[in-house]
């Protein structure tokens, strides 16, 4: 479904409209299947909530989704467009005396605007579980889908300060891998293609959680989008290969 159709269905339904796994996944890609995350002009946009904000309660209560997508998300969309201004007048005024300084926030408000985009696509009202050509992977690289839960969560809850747990795709060697991202964009290895990610900034569960981030995260696992991960995994190696 094109973005333009997508959003004239959801004027006429007042956007109530639940997206199926691959609708919301599909509304957010190119031809090429990234994401889409710019305009034609070149300018980030955030893509709407493929869901209603209350639509992953009681594990993500809708007070959190409206913040985190709005504030946090939107905020970081908006910056990642103020770094870019700044670094282009930088280059066509010559003047690069602070450029350094504008190319390491696109690099943090941008990694945020991509991993929170996958974030939204990455959750559903209902527990799934991996199937397919990525089951038959986690259980190569991992040994089993219990063993990669396990790992999964237990790097996301152990993430020192904000960051985030993401399962990717490696093509440099061709296997599924875990990094635990401070921030948005530290601590990871070239090349990854995130397939599946857990935000354990603070503002992802505080509200209702409080300081418990193991309890969030162990949550989180009723409402992952199995089938999100694996179309994205799809993707990757189409992307790859
Ligand atoms: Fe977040």
């Amino acid at each position: 479904m094109k973005r333009e159709d997508f959003l004239k269905i959801g004027a006429m339904s007042g956007l109530s409209t639940v997206l199926t796994a691959n609708q919301a996944f599909g509304r957010n890609l190119t031809d090429n299947t990234i994401d889409k995350l710019v305009d034609i002009n070149g300018n980030f946009i955030q893509q709407p909530l493929p869901y209603a904000e209350n639509f992953l309660e009681p594990y993500m209560d809708s007070e959190t989704l409206h913040l985190h997508y709005t504030y946090h998300h939107g905020g970081a969309t908006k910056a990642a467009n103020v770094d870019l201004k700044k670094i282009n007048q930088a280059m066509q005024e010559n003047n690069l005396e602070t450029v350094d300084f504008w190319t390491k926030k696109l690099s943090y408000h941008l990694s945020s605007h991509i991993l929170h985009s996958i974030f939204w696509t990455n959750l559903i009202n209902k527990q799934t579980s991996p199937g397919g050509m990525l089951l038959k992977k986690i259980e190569k690289d991992f040994g089993s889908y219990e063993k990669l839960k396990v790992y999964l969560a237990q790097t996301a809850k152990n993430v020192d300060g904000n960051g985030w747990g993401i399962l990717g795709y490696q093509p440099y060697t061709d296997k599924l891998t875990i990094l635990q991202c401070e921030n948005h964009e530290k601590i990871t290895q070239w090349g990854v293609i995130p397939i599946l990610v857990i935000d354990v900034w603070e503002h992802s569960y505080y509200l209702k959680y409080k300081n418990k981030r193991a309890d969030f995260v162990d949550a989180l696992f009723n409402i992952i989008n199995w089938d999100n991960a694996a179309d994205r995994f799809n993707d990757a190696l189409k992307l790859t290969r």
